[in-house]
C-alpha cells in the first residue's frame, strides 16, 4: 500500500512539475523567424496568412502583438515570439521552409582609392547617379558633408522607397531613403547613426568628395567614396554593436522592394549555418533573384582556418587587406632613443618629457605586481604608464595617467582616448630596460603620423579565412580590399575611440575591420553596374574577381585569405569574359547540397525540380569564377572542372590559356584557345587537375589566365590537401 501511495505521490509531483515546466516554457517565448520562401503569385495577403498561421498554433493565446514582423514585400515569412511547441507546429506546416531563433549578429568592426590607382580622372558613367546602394547598418549621419546633396538631381525613377527615418531625420537627394527597425521608445528614435559604423560604411562606398578630411590632422586628404554620384538608401538594424536577425531580414524585404541596385552589409554570424537558417543568405538570395548583388564583409575571426561565415555563393564576400599608408605613434625616451608603436593618438605633445612609470612600480602592496591590473591610482596620476598588457590603456585612462605605453599584438592602429602607444614585446623590453636603468625615467609621446608600408597589400590577421565550411567547392572569401586604418565619415554623436569617457566629437574617424573592406567592393560593384546596368549580380561579381590583382600566396593558409586577389577598380569595367550564373544555377546548387524539390520550390517560387543526378559531385562544376578542390593526403588524384565564359569584350577575339605551374600537380586546359565571333557568345572549357601523392597537408595555389591582346581573365585554382 505504501508503495502505491508513493507512486501516486510521485506521479502527482511529476505532473505538477510537468505543468510547471509547460508554464515556464510558455512564458519563455523567444523571437523566431518563420521563413516561407518566395511570395506566391496572384491574390495573396501575406500578413493575414501569417496571423492565421499563428492563430492555428497559439489557439486562444494568439495575440496580434505576437507577430513582430511580416516579410511580405520581396519574399514570404514572419517573425514572432514562440514557444518550443509552437516552433515545432509551425515547422510542420506545408508552407514553411524553416523556423529558427532570431539571434543577435555583430558589426564587423582615404587614401585607399589612390592606393588602388582609382583616381578622379578615371572614366565615369553618366549612369552613376542612377545607382542606389542599400546600406544595412547602424543608420547614417545625414548632415555629414559626405552625404550633402549639393548638385544632385532628384532621386532616380527606379526608386520606390520612402524616407521613414523617424524624428529629426531628413533625407535629401543623396540619402534618398531611410528606414529604422528598432523602436527604443525615446522621442529621439531615428535612423540617425549614433555608433559611427553606418556613416563610415556609406561614405566609403558612395560618399561625396570632401577636401581636407582628417582625424585631428591625421591621414589628411580628400575623403571620397567609389561612386560619389550614387545614391544611398539607409536601413538601420542596429543602434549598438548588436543587430537582431528578424530586423535584418525585414531590411532585406524592404530594400529589395524599394528598388535598390546593390546591398552592402558589414555584419554577420559567428558560426556558419545552413542557408535556410541564415537571414543574410535568405535575404541576399531573394535580392539576387531581383538582380541585386549583396556584398558582405567576411568577418573578423581570422587567421585560423575555416573561420569564414559569409559563404553563400550568391554573396560577394570581402576580406580585409592592409594598404600602404599605415599609422604609427612614436615616443622618445629620456636617453634620446625614439621608439614606435601602433595607435591613433591625436594629442600633440607639448614638447615636455613626462615621468615613465612601469606598472611594477605602481602596484598596490598586496599585489604580485607583474602587470598593470592591480595599480595604486595615487601613484599613476600624471605619469605615463608602461604596461605589459593592453588593458593598461583603459586603466591608465581611468586613473588619470597622462598617457600609457602598452604591449598589444594587433597589426593595426586603434584610436586612443589620451596619449598612448601600443607596442610589440621587443619595443617593450627596450622601454623597460631604459626605465630600470635610471632613477628618473622620462618619455614624450608624439602625435601619430602616417608612414609607408612597402609590403602592402597583404591580408590582415583578423580577416576570416576559408575554406568554406558549408560548401568546400566554393572558394570563400571571394575578394580582398583595404580594411585597415580607413578614414571615412563618422557620427559626431559617437565615441571615436570606444573607450568609456572619451567625449570627443568628430566628423571623420579612422576605423579597421572587414566592415571597412566590404563597402570598397560595394562601391566598385556600383561602378561596374553604372557602365553595365543589365549585368546580372554574378556577372558583376565575375568582373570584379577575374580582374583582381594576384596576392602573395607563399604562406599556405594565405591561399584561403584573399579569394581571387586584391580588387582592381581600374580594370573592372572591361573584364573581356565573364562567368555568369543565373537563379536556376543557384537553385540547382540547393538541390546538390541536399534540399528536396518541395523545399526548393518554396524558395524559388517556381516549378524547379531537383533531378535524380543532383549531388555533391556537381558542385565543383558550378560556373563560379574560382576553382577549389579538396583532396585527401596520400592519394594521387585526377579531377575535371567545367566552366563557361561569355564574351563581353571585343566581338571578334581569341583568348589563349596559360596556367601557373605548381610542383607535383599538372593542370591542363581543354581547349587551349577560345575564339569568339560575337558579343554575348558563350564557350566552355575544362580544367583537368592531376596530382601525385602529398605526404603532409598543404594548400597550393595556381591560376588559369585567358588572354587576348587587351584582357586578362584570371581564375584562381586552389588545391587543398587535407587529412580528412
Ligand atoms: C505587410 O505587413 C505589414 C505589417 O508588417 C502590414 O501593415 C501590411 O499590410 C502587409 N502587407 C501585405 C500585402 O500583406
Ligand atoms: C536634430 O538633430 C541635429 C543633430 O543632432 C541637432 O543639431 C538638432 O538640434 C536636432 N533638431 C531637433 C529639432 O531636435
Ligand atoms: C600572487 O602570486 C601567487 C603565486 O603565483 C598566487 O598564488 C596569488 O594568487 C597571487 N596573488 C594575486 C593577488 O594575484
Ligand atoms: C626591470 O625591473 C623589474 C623590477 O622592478 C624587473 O622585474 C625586470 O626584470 C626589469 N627588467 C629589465 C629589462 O631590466
Ligand atoms: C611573399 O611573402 C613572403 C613571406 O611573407 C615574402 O618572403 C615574399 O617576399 C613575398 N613575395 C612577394 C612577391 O611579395
Ligand atoms: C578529364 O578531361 C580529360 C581531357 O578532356 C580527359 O582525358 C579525362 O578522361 C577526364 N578525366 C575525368 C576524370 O573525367
Ligand atoms: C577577326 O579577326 C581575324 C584575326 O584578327 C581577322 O582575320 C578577321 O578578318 C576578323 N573578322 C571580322 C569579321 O572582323
Ligand atoms: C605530370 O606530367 C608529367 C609529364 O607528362 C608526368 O611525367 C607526371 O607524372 C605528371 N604528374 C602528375 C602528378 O600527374
Amino acid at each position: 500500500m505504501a508503495d502505491w501511495k508513493h507512486i501516486l505521490l510521485c506521479t502527482s509531483i511529476i505532473l505538477a512539475m510537468y505543468k510547471f515546466m509547460l508554464c515556464v516554457a510558455h512564458e519563455e517565448r523567444k523571437l523566431h523567424v518563420v521563413y516561407m520562401g518566395s511570395l506566391p503569385n496572384g491574390d495573396y495577403a501575406p500578413a493575414s496568412q501569417h496571423s492565421s498561421m499563428l492563430r492555428q498554433v497559439m489557439g486562444n493565446d494568439f495575440a496580434e502583438h505576437s507577430l513582430i514582423r511580416s516579410y511580405n514585400r520581396s519574399f514570404n515569412g514572419f517573425a514572432a515570439k514562440l514557444t518550443d511547441q509552437e516552433v515545432h507546429d509551425l515547422a510542420r506546416m506545408d508552407e514553411v521552409v524553416s523556423v529558427f531563433e532570431s539571434k543577435t549578429l555583430k558589426l564587423h568592426t582615404t587614401r585607399s582609392w589612390d592606393f588602388m590607382g582609382f583616381q578622379d580622372k578615371r572614366r565615369r558613367s553618366p549612369g552613376e547617379s542612377d545607382i542606389i546602394i542599400g546600406v544595412i547598418d547602424t543608420g547614417i549621419w545625414p548632415e555629414s558633408d559626405s552625404f550633402s546633396d549639393y548638385g544632385f538631381s532628384p532621386a532616380p525613377k527606379t526608386w520606390k522607397g520612402e524616407c521613414a527615418g523617424g524624428n529629426n531625420f531628413t533625407c535629401n537627394k543623396k540619402i534618398i531613403g531611410a528606414r529604422k527597425y528598432i523602436d527604443d521608445g525615446g522621442s529621439s528614435s531615428s535612423a540617425r547613426d549614433n555608433v559611427g559604423h553606418g556613416s563610415h560604411i556609406a561614405s566609403i562606398a558612395a560618399g561625396n568628395k570632401v577636401k581636407d578630411a582628417s582625424f585631428y590632422g591625421i591621414a589628411k586628404g580628400i575623403a571620397k567614396g567609389a561612386v560619389p554620384s550614387s545614391r544611398l538608401a539607409v536601413y538601420q538594424v542596429c543602434v549598438t554593436e548588436r543587430c537582431v536577425e528578424a530586423d535584418i531580414l525585414k531590411a532585406f524585404d524592404d530594400a529589395i522592394a524599394d528598388g535598390v541596385d546593390l546591398i552592402t552589409i558589414s555584419l554577420g554570424r559567428r558560426e556558419e549555418v545552413d542557408f535556410k537558417l541564415d537571414v543574410i543568405a535568405i535575404g541576399s538570395f531573394h535580392a539576387m533573384e531581383k538582380g541585386i548583388l549583396t556584398v558582405q564583409s567576411c568577418g573578423n575571426s581570422g587567421p585560423s582556418r575555416g573561420t569564414i561565415t559569409s559563404v553563400a555563393p550568391w554573396l560577394l564576400s570581402v576580406a580585409a587587406s592592409i594598404m600602404d599608408r599605415r599609422i604609427i605613434d612614436k615616443f622618445s625616451l629620456g636617453n634620446g632613443q625614439t621608439l614606435s608603436g601602433r595607435s591613433i593618438n591625436s594629442f600633440a605633445s607639448s614638447g615636455k618629457k613626462i615621468a615613465l612609470l612601469p606598472g611594477e612600480h605602481a602596484s598596490l602592496p598586496y599585489c604580485n605586481g607583474s602587470t598593470c591590473d592591480c595599480l595604486d591610482p595615487k601613484k599613476v596620476i600624471g605619469n605615463i604608464l608602461l604596461c605589459s598588457s593592453e588593458d593598461g590603456v583603459q586603466t591608465g585612462y581611468e586613473y588619470g595617467a597622462f598617457g600609457s605605453i602598452v604591449i598589444n599584438s594587433d597589426q593595426h592602429a586603434g584610436v586612443v582616448p589620451y596619449p598612448a602607444s601600443r607596442i610589440d614585446e621587443i619595443t617593450y623590453a627596450h622601454a623597460l630596460s631604459y626605465a630600470n636603468s635610471t632613477n628618473n625615467p622620462q618619455v614624450e609621446i608624439l602625435k601619430s603620423e602616417a608612414m609607408n608600408d612597402p609590403n602592402a597589400p597583404y591580408i590582415a590577421d583578423f580577416s576570416s579565412r576559408g575554406p568554406n565550411p558549408l560548401i568546400p567547392e566554393i572558394l570563400k572569401p571571394d575578394i580582398s580590399a583595404p580594411g585597415v586604418e580607413i578614414l571615412a565619415a563618422f557620427s559626431p554623436n559617437a565615441n571615436p575611440s570606444g573607450f568609456p569617457g572619451d567625449n570627443r566629437h568628430v566628423k571623420y574617424n579612422i576605423m579597421t575591420g572587414t566592415s571597412m573592406a566590404c563597402p570598397h567592393v560595394t562601391g566598385i560593384a556600383a561602378y561596374v553596374k553604372s557602365f553595365h546596368p543589365d549585368w546580372s549580380p554574378a556577372a558583376i561579381k565575375s568582373s570584379i574577381m577575374t580582374t583582381a590583382i594576384p596576392m602573395n600566396g607563399s604562406q599556405d593558409l594565405k591561399n584561403f585569405a584573399y579569394g581571387a586577389g586584391h580588387v582592381n577598380p581600374v580594370k573592372v569595367i572591361d573584364p573581356g569574359l565573364i562567368l555568369d550564373l543565373s537563379k536556376d544555377d543557384y537553385v540547382n546548387l540547393l538541390c546538390d547540397i541536399g534540399y528536396d524539390t518541395a523545399t526548393v520550390r518554396k524558395i524559388s517560387g517556381d516549378n524547379s525540380a531537383c533531378s535524380s543526378s543532383s549531388g555533391k559531385s556537381l558542385l565543383k562544376d558550378i560556373n563560379y569564377p574560382s576553382i577549389v578542390y579538396q583532396v585527401q593526403l596520400i592519394q594521387p588524384f585526377m579531377v575535371n572542372f567545367t566552366r563557361t565564359v561569355t564574351n563581353v569584350g571585343i566581338a571578334n577575339s581569341t583568348y589563349k590559356a596559360s596556367v601557373t605551374k605548381i610542383s607535383n600537380i599538372n593542370i591542363t586546359i581543354v581547349p587551349q584557345v577560345l575564339s569568339f565571333k560575337s558579343l554575348g557568345e558563350k564557350q566552355s572549357f575544362s580544367v583537368n587537375v592531376a596530382g601525385g601523392k602529398f605526404s603532409k597537408p598543404i594548400v597550393l595555389s595556381s591560376s588559369l589566365v585567358w588572354t587576348d591582346e587587351k584582357h586578362r581573365v584570371r581564375i584562381p585554382i586552389i588545391v587543398d590537401v587535407t587529412q580528412i
